[in-house]
Formats: C-alpha cells, sequence, structure tokens
C-alpha cells in the first residue's frame, strides 16, 4: 500500500465519526438519575445471594398491597389489569393457568422481580422492608407461608415454592465486580 492510498483510508475511517458529532437524536426520552439506575441495578439470584438487608411478614405487607398492588391485582391477588397473582390449579394441559404460587420457581425471584418492576406506576420505589413484606403477603396468599412468618435475606432463600423442581436449573456464576 503506498503512502498515498492509507492517508485516504485514515481520512475515509475518520468520516463517520465527524458526521456523528454533527447529528442530534430525535429528543425523545429523558435522563435517567443516578438513583433511578441505582434502584435496577441489582441481581438476586435463586439461593438468595444479592438480597438486601430488611425484614417483614405478610401481615406487615397487608398494608403495602392494598395501598401499592390491589388497584391492578385484585384485592386478593384474583386479577385485574395487571393479572392474578394467585394460583395453586395444576400447570398440565393446553391452558394451564400459571401464577406465583404454582408456576414460579424460586421465592426470591418473587422479591426480585417486585423490587425492580413493581409497582408498575413507580417501580424501584418499594423499601427493603416493604419488598420483603409484600412478597411474604404474596406468598401467604398463595398458602405458601403463614401470615406471622418474617422474611430476610437468611429466610426467604429457605421458602420452598410449589414448583422447585419443576424448572431446569442452571447455575448461575456472579459475574466479578470490574476493576
Ligand atoms: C399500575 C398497575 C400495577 C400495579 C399498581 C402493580 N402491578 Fe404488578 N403487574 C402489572 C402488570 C401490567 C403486570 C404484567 C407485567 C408483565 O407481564 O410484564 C404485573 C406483573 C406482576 C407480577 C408478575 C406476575 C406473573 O406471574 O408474571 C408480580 C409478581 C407483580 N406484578 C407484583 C406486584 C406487586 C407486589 C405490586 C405492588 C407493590 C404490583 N405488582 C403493583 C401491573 C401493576
Amino acid at each position: 500500500m503506498s503512502i498515498a492510498s492509507h492517508a485516504l483510508w485514515v481520512a475515509c475511517l475518520g468520516l463517520p465519526a465527524l458526521a456523528a458529532d454533527r447529528i442530534e437524536g430525535p429528543g425523545l426520552g429523558s435522563p435517567v438519575s443516578a438513583q433511578s439506575v441505582a434502584a435496577r441495578n441489582t441481581s438476586i439470584y435463586p439461593d438468595g445471594r444479592g438480597l438486601p438487608e430488611g425484614r417483614g411478614s405478610a401481615g406487615d405487607g397487608r398494608l403495602v398491597y392494598q395501598q401499592k398492588c390491589a388497584s391492578c391485582h385484585g384485592e386478593r391477588g384474583e386479577g385485574g389489569s395487571g393479572g392474578h397473582l394467585v394460583g395453586r390449579g395444576p400447570l398440565t394441559g393446553s391452558d394451564a393457568d400459571k401464577a406465583v404460587g404454582n408456576y414460579w420457581p424460586s421465592a426470591t425471584t418473587l422479591f426480585a422481580f417486585t423490587r425492580r418492576a413493581m409497582p408498575m406506576d413507580a417501580p424501584g420505589s418499594l423499601s427493603a422492608d416493604d419488598t420483603y413484606a409484600v412478597t411474604a403477603f404474596l406468598l401467604y396468599l398463595n398458602g405458601i407461608v403463614g401470615a406471622d412468618e418474617a422474611l430476610d435475606a437468611r429466610s426467604l432463600p429457605a421458602v420452598r415454592m410449589p414448583n422447585r423442581d419443576g424448572f431446569v436449573w442452571i447455575d448461575a456464576v456472579q459475574p466479578e465486580k470490574p476493576r
């Protein structure tokens, strides 16, 4: 390659970068706050790794549920615009009725999903205590824990979900922290 053609090649490579500097975005969306990123930047594993400090029972969670969940999921998890959260029927058959009680394999996933995504109109807004409490209330509605059983980072992973053995388990390795 001659020096001249090499120079041309370098110049061509530089062009898209220059052009990109001048293109303005479509003006959609809004900046994401550090707090909002932190609320979603959580990984909770089936064995409980990643669970925060905190504690709550179904008795504590009843009020949280009534105030923040029932409008979409029904007074006792029977469903509404947000779908039902209680289900105990069999998963066999072509029209299986999958729900927390008969389908979800681990209680920690219920905690993780609720903490990250619910209530749908204010995701990430629940405190750790309220998340433990409302998780306990949903497990209570599904007949899995008692009303007074307090859940925390130690007891939640020990809750045995009815469909625990209905899944193929792949051991998730926690990614290394970036240096
Ligand atoms: C504004 C309506 C709304 C509110 C309030 C709300 N949810 Fe939901 N929720 C939804 C919708 C819609 C879905 C279905 C989302 C999807 O499938 O991606 C859902 C899904 C869920 C699921 C997954 C159900 C499944 O089996 O797939 C859980 C668990 C859940 N919500 C818990 C809660 C809890 C706990 C609260 C209160 C802290 C809450 N939700 C408040 C609308 C809502």
